[in-house]
């Protein structure tokens, strides 16, 4: 093997990466002091069937990327990924072949693998274009495939001597699942990734009473008529579109809850609108007892907040989903606005907001919110007074605040272009 133009290539799921994967690219470049590793993560392994609950490419390109990334002369490929159809190494070859043409490639692959070579598609292609670097781990039998190979095919086999490590991904995954912590097998910048984006049922206590929490709410959805479980689906929808375009950041759960128990006590009747605010210590103000459409916002949000433990934040914006407020938090702007734009409701006002909040998005994201907002709210008065209805202060106050913000924004902005 001409070590100079040497170029190993590890290929796998690496589904998580884990201590023996990169001991075994680390004995490679030990071994070739002169070579360079390319890992390769794959879109779909010919010979595996993929685990429901797998985690995505892009998670995997992440979690080698931080696995590898320590190591020398090794770097982390995207090639297999971003191909279409089923990975096939003889295919990444001849691509790496032709980008690196005074190379020699070098596969990477433990013994098993090495028995199963000739089921591998143009594996006559691969031994006749690459050299094999095999583990060997511990005191294993080095198999009868490797002599076979050689007298056959006229293989070019090294191999690398490793630790005996029981370690696979599948234990690793089984460990996650099971609420346990592979703390040992796995790299801690790879542990927080799964943890953080929660692969294979990495749930925490708190994610766990989250999810028993939207059960209960969505149990609580089939008490209603089916236009409300429609619209409060509809409002779910519209609500997880506006956080995904302007808010990612928010718990997209909470962002559920709000949206689902929103308007969890608008069939109600009067006596029990009522009877829901004396059970839960809630007091209707004078224009929300003149005005029962405004009820709903009141018990609902006390509902949410005591009967099904909905954070401050998420009981809030039920709370003003139907005045709106001056100085919204986002979830409040969400829920606001989502009730407008869910795409059931047909009315002109509706059809009008959800028109309006397509335009300003497509004309200026950052301020597509706040436009629409200010939009339906002034929509909302101006209809309110031509039927010679009492109008919130609440939402005078959102009026004039986002009125006076946008102002600024826009004042801002020209002085900056100036
Ligand atoms: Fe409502
Ligand atoms: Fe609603």
């Amino acid at each position: 093997m001409e070590q100079k133009r040497l170029l190993g290539l590890y290929g796998g799921t690496f589904d998580p990466p884990h201590r023996a994967h990169v001991a075994l690219a680390k004995a490679f470049t030990d071994a070739f002091p002169e070579a360079e590793l390319l890992i390769m993560p794959c879109l779909i392994p010919p010979h595996k069937v993929r685990e429901a609950g797998a985690a995505e490419g892009e998670d995997r390109l992440a979690m080698a990327r931080l696995a590898f990334g320590e190591l020398e002369r090794t770097d982390v490929s995207d090639y297999e990924l971003r191909s279409e159809g089923t990975s096939y190494t003889y295919l990444t070859v001849k691509h790496l072949k032709e980008q690196y043409p005074q190379r020699r490639l070098c596969l990477i692959m433990g013994q098993d693998n090495l028995a199963i070579m000739e089921k591998w598609r143009e594996y006559r292609y691969l031994l006749a274009n690459c050299s094999l670097a095999v583990a060997i781990r511990g005191d294993e039998p080095i198999s009868g495939d490797i002599e076979r190979l050689r007298k056959a095919y006229g293989a070019d086999i090294h191999l690398l001597n490793m630790e005996k490590d029981e370690v696979s991904s599948t234990t690793v995954r089984r460990i996650i699942r099971e609420g346990g912590n592979p703390k040992e097998y796995l790299k801690g910048t790879v542990l927080d990734y799964i943890r953080s984006h929660r692969l294979y049922g990495s749930a925490t206590e708190e994610d766990k009473a989250m999810q028993s929490l939207l059960a209960r709410i969505y149990a609580q959805i089939n008490c209603l008529s089916p236009k409300r479980r429609r619209h409060t689906y509809g409002v779910e929808k519209a609500a997880f579109m506006l956080a995904k375009n302007h808010y990612p950041w928010l718990d997209r759960r909470l962002v559920a809850a709000a949206a689902l128990l929103h308007d969890c006590t608008k069939e109600y009747s009067e006596e029990e609108q009522l009877i829901t605010a004396e059970r839960f210590a809630v007091y209707f103000n004078e224009l929300e007892l003149e005005a029962p459409k405004l009820r709903h916002a009141v018990t609902g949000a006390a509902v949410a907040r005591v009967a099904f433990g909905l954070p401050e934040e998420a009981a809030n914006a039920i709370l003003y989903h139907t005045t709106a407020k001056a100085d919204m938090t986002p979830l409040e702007k969400i829920l606001y606005l989502a009730d407008f734009t869910d795409e059931n409701r047909s009315d002109e006002l509706c059809v009008a907001v959800r028109r309006r909040y397509y335009e300003y998005f497509a004309a200026d994201r950052g301020t597509a919110v706040d436009r629409t907002l200010l939009y339906a709210l002034e929509r909302s008065i101006e209809i309110l007074t031509e039927e010679c209805k009492k109008i919130h202060p609440h939402t005078i106050e959102a009026r004039n605040f986002l009125k006076e913000s946008l102002a600024d924004e826009d004042n801002k902005r020209r002085a900056d272009s100036q």
